[in-house]
């Protein structure tokens, strides 16, 4: 996968008197009709749901408590169905390729989530080891991950706590290390489930700046929120309601 490239999809269509080529764009998230359920319930969490995502856009999801939100980054993670069952419907493509069909390893490499909670996230006993833990499960060589523990530090901002324990950070430092975490697998498509959520005003700060970053070096970001103060450094804004994403209209 290259770098904040755009890609183009060369798409033949063969009628029986000329050829056409077709140059259709493709989107790192790309969603056509998407329906889910959970088996305990008889309702639709997702119900027609349509979105495209661009190269080097941040999204901003917001809805009210329960609406979805967390079901749809499961779903764009390949957590559902992998480990979540429910009843599922629709097309839903990471760089043109359906997520259902994809092995974790390539799913790890295209989607990357960081969650609400930074303790639940972080289980190494140094940061080194937190972020090579992803690398090494995907058997890349020791001195690539040497490597790649620097860069993605430096990416965050948290070099100089390489060698220490994860324990010892604050709640902004501690999701700055989850994210390095993930970037070490280097997705090019960033979940934050309201990642900004259980943090002080200044680890906010941290993060969102570290978006920026990430969004310059060609990443792709959803940042599901309920804060809208935190929804500055999105390009744009959608409201899941009723099962769909619709434009944010100054209300949930
Ligand atoms: N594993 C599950 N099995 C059954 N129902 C579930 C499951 N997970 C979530 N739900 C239900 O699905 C609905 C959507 O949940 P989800 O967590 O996606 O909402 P959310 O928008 O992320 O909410 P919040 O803002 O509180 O995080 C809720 O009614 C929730 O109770
Ligand atoms: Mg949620």
């Amino acid at each position: 996968m290259n770098d904040g490239v755009t890609l183009q999809k060369k798409s033949i269509i063969k009628t029986d008197s000329q050829t056409l080529v077709n140059d259709t764009e493709i989107n790192p998230i790309e969603i056509r009709d998407l329906y889910f359920r959970y088996p305990s319930c008889d309702t639709n969490i997702l119900h027609k749901l349509n979105l495209k995502l661009e190269t080097n856009e941040i999204l901003a999801v917001a809805g009210r408590s329960g609406c979805g939100k967390s079901t749809l980054c499961h779903i764009l993670a390949g957590i559902i169905p992998k480990t979540i069952q429910g009843k599922i419907q629709g097309q839903v493509e990471l760089f043109g390729e359906s997520v259902f069909s994809m092995k974790t390893v390539s799913l790890v490499k295209r989607v990357g989530i960081v969650f609400q909670e930074p303790d639940n996230q972080l289980f190494s006993p140094t940061i080194e080891s937190e972020v090579a833990f992803g690398p090494e499960n995907l058997c890349i060589a020791r001195e690539i991950i040497g490597d790649r523990i620097e860069e993605m530090l430096d990416l965050v901002g948290m070099k100089a706590y390489r060698y220490e324990s994860p324990h010892n950070l604050s709640g902004g430092q501690k999701q700055l290390i989850a994210l390095a975490s993930v970037l070490s697998m280097k997705p090019q498509i960033l979940l934050f489930d309201e990642a900004l959520s259980q943090i002080d005003a200044l680890g906010r700060e941290l993060i969102k700046a570290a978006m920026l970053r990430l969004k310059e070096t060609g990443k792709s970001i959803i940042m599901v929120e309920h804060d809208f103060d935190n929804m500055d450094i999105a390009d744009r804004i959608l409201v899941l309601k009723k099962g769909q994403l619709i434009t944010y209209e100054g209300a949930l």
